[in-house]
């Protein structure tokens, strides 16, 4: 019935992955997991990226989650290989070496909202809504909420979204600092990510990176060795023809021009 679940579309140094199951409020079936692990390799090799912009067809969904219509046909031992599919096929989110920032078109619900949790930045639509249902469903956010979310915006206020099953709206997400800011009204949340992200697609692409692996050991390093990492990351910049060309921009008070290297 569905051909192809996701897009990729290219806007300047930005890919926009766009999940496109629009009657299926873009739930990821089996087959969307596959097509998002796809892109994410198709990513590595991309010359020129400087971020991925993960968003869902239409202006109802983001994502609803697990395609619970597929979920209804499925084994134990399926579901079970399915949760692993999340971890497998989206862990390029992760360790992506350009940032990868959810614009949230819409509900973004159970695994939708874990997707968007995976991303380092999230921008929401006036309109979006945001929960973790599952428990109403038997079950527990299986791709990453129960860990994600209290490190993001502390334990109690996980423990109640995920123990209530609470929708959010907009303002409130971002008021509890679940997402980074809501897109203005008159503005489809697609084109305020990218015109909010430009500093990220002028940026120097090594310090990008760098920044994305120092940041991604705060949440798994202990402060000490956390702070020495730090150090690692720095030095893949020291030696960098874009730290110089900052500089003697600076100096020339002009823009600088980065070309990753
Ligand atoms: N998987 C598969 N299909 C889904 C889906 C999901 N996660 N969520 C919605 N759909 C389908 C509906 O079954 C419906 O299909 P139909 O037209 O064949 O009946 C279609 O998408 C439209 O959904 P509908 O509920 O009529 O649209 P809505 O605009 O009133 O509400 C949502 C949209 C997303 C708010 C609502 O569908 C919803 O709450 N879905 C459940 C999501 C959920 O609990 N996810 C957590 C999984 S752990």
């Amino acid at each position: 019935m569905i051909d192809e679940p996701v897009r990729i579309e290219r806007r300047g140094r930005a890919a926009l992955l766009i999940i496109d199951r629009p009657t299926r409020m873009n739930s990821l079936s089996r087959s969307t997991l596959s097509a998002l692990a796809q892109a994410g390799q198709q990513f590595r090799g991309a010359r020129e990226l400087g971020a991925v912009v993960i968003t869902g067809a239409g202006d109802k969904a983001f994502c609803a989650g697990a395609d619970l219509k597929e979920r209804q046909q499925m084994s134990i031992d399926e579901v079970r290989a399915q949760l692993s599919q999340y971890r497998t096929d989206l862990g390029w989110i992760g360790t992506s070496p350009v940032p990868v920032v959810a614009a949230v078109n819409g509900a973004a619900l159970g695994g939708g909202l874990e997707l968007a949790l995976m991303c380092h930045l999230r921008v929401a639509a006036p309109h979006a809504t945001f929960a973790l249902p599952e428990t109403s469903l038997g079950i527990i956010p299986g791709a990453g909420g129960t860990q994600r979310l209290p490190r993001l915006i502390g334990e109690a206020r996980a423990a109640e979204l995920i123990l209530l099953g609470r929708r959010l709206g907009a303002a409130e997400a971002a008021a509890i600092g679940l997402v980074n800011r809501v897109a203005p009204s008159d503005v489809p949340v697609v084109e305020d990510v990218l015109t909010w992200i430009r500093p990220i697609l002028e940026g120097a692409p090594l310090a990008q990176t760098a920044a994305l692996r120092a940041l991604r050991a705060a949440a798994e390093l202990p402060l000490p060795r956390g702070i020495e990492f730090e150090l690692e990351c720095y030095e893949t910049c020291l030696h960098s023809r874009d730290r110089l060309e900052a500089l003697a921009a600076l100096a020339a008070k002009r823009k600088p021009k980065f070309n990753g290297t």
